[in-house]
């Protein structure tokens, strides 16, 4: 019905299909004052706009990527951008000079958001069309990924060879969620995204968080060429993260914290966004003595200690557990060990004290 409305084009028709489709559902949502619902209604009640959210629901987008897909100015669509963000639709993501925006997902206006999407006929103009062009625009991210990669990739495989596989790490994490079903999982320091892709299929949704652009545009391109769809990533900082308190039950650290001045404090941020009895898994390199490491990669610390681990854990509230140790491959003269740790956020206060 809603895409009968928006082929016949006038703003008019579009808004009272959209309020009566939105109607019976506003019953069972808590919103926050009728006048917000109003302005949400309107907001949506515009073609443009209408394709605009209908683009979002299929993945993050920088106002660039719209200009190009929607083939209009950029004012005009930072205007339409605006008004969805004002009305609470749309959240948007500053990243560096570039801004990403993002259809609600939660709360009242991810209901309405979702009542919306469930009516409109996707596959069909204009919205096919966008979609389309939207493909255009995401390979034109794997290729800037490729760039970047190809840039770097050197450094990153010399420093692979120097511990024990990847696969295996991965498969020691794969066993500690194993038969889990997680309702959000945030990956801090998502770089890639492999975590992300790894988890995918053990959790509703998940987040990454990574302060490179570059990094989160190879992120977007792993995500979209792994057809994850319950993952989004975002710019931050991952000790000071834009997430709610005790919103996840998983969060995963791989291979940031030896890049941090304070690692403590990645600690504290995670134990504020885990859940009462939800786990941090951290993966990093043990103490080791390859200086190198400083210049080429750019870590603060070589390896992470058991006993700072101990302390940091302690001081966030986590409970801690003695790490798994993968030592390097036997062939080497000089490599890195890797450990994972597993911590708990305690469940209760009886649980803290024990
Ligand atoms: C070695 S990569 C690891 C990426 C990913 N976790 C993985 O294992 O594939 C480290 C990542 O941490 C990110 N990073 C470092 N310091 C950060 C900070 N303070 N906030 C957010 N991301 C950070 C870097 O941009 C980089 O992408």
């Amino acid at each position: 019905m809603l895409a009968d409305c928006v082929a016949r084009g006038t703003e008019q028709i579009l808004r009272t299909c959209l309020a009566k489709h939105i109607k019976d559902r506003l019953y069972h949502c808590m919103t926050s004052s009728p006048d917000q619902l109003v302005d949400a209604l309107k907001a949506a009640g515009e073609p443009t706009r209408l394709r605009i959210l209908a683009l979002l629901h299929r993945g993050d987008l920088a106002v660039g990527e719209l200009v190009h897909i929607l083939d209009q100015s950029q004012p005009r669509l930072s205007h339409h951008l605006k008004t969805l963000t004002v009305a609470g639709l749309v959240e948007r993501l500053p990243e560096g000079s570039w801004v990403f925006y993002r259809a609600q997902s939660k709360g009242w206006a991810g209901r309405i958001l979702a009542a919306v999407f469930a009516e409109l006929d996707l596959d069909s103009p204009p919205f096919s069309d966008d979609v389309e062009a939207l493909q255009q625009v995401r390979q034109t991210r794997a290729h800037s990924a490729e760039a970047y990669f190809s840039g770097i990739a050197e450094d990153w495989d010399r420093l692979r060879a120097l511990y024990y596989p990847e696969a295996a790490i991965e498969q020691a994490i794969l066993d500690q969620v194993k038969g889990e079903q997680f309702e959000r999982i945030v990956d801090l320091g998502t770089g890639t995204g492999r975590m992300l892709t790894l988890l995918a299929p053990f959790a509703a949704e998940s987040e990454g968080l990574d302060l490179s652009h570059n990094m989160l545009t190879v992120a977007r391109a792993n995500l979209n060429r792994g057809e994850i769809r319950n993952a989004r990533v975002r710019q931050g900082d991952v000790t000071a993260t834009p997430f709610e308190s005790a919103s996840a039950d998983l969060v995963i650290v791989h291979q940031v914290l030896h890049y941090l001045e304070q690692p403590e404090d990645l600690l504290t941020e995670a134990a504020r966004i885990l859940k009462p009895g939800g786990r941090l898994l951290v993966v990093d390199f043990a103490p080791h003595d390859l200086d190198f490491l400083r210049e080429s990669q750019g870590h603060r610390r070589l390896g992470i200690r058991e006993e700072d681990m101990a302390d940091w854990s302690n001081q966030a509230g986590l409970a801690l557990q003695a790490p798994q140790k993968f030592d390097p491959p036997a062939s080497l003269d000089q490599g890195l060990s890797v450990l994972i740790w597993t911590a708990t956020r305690p469940a209760n206060q009886q649980e803290a004290a024990a």
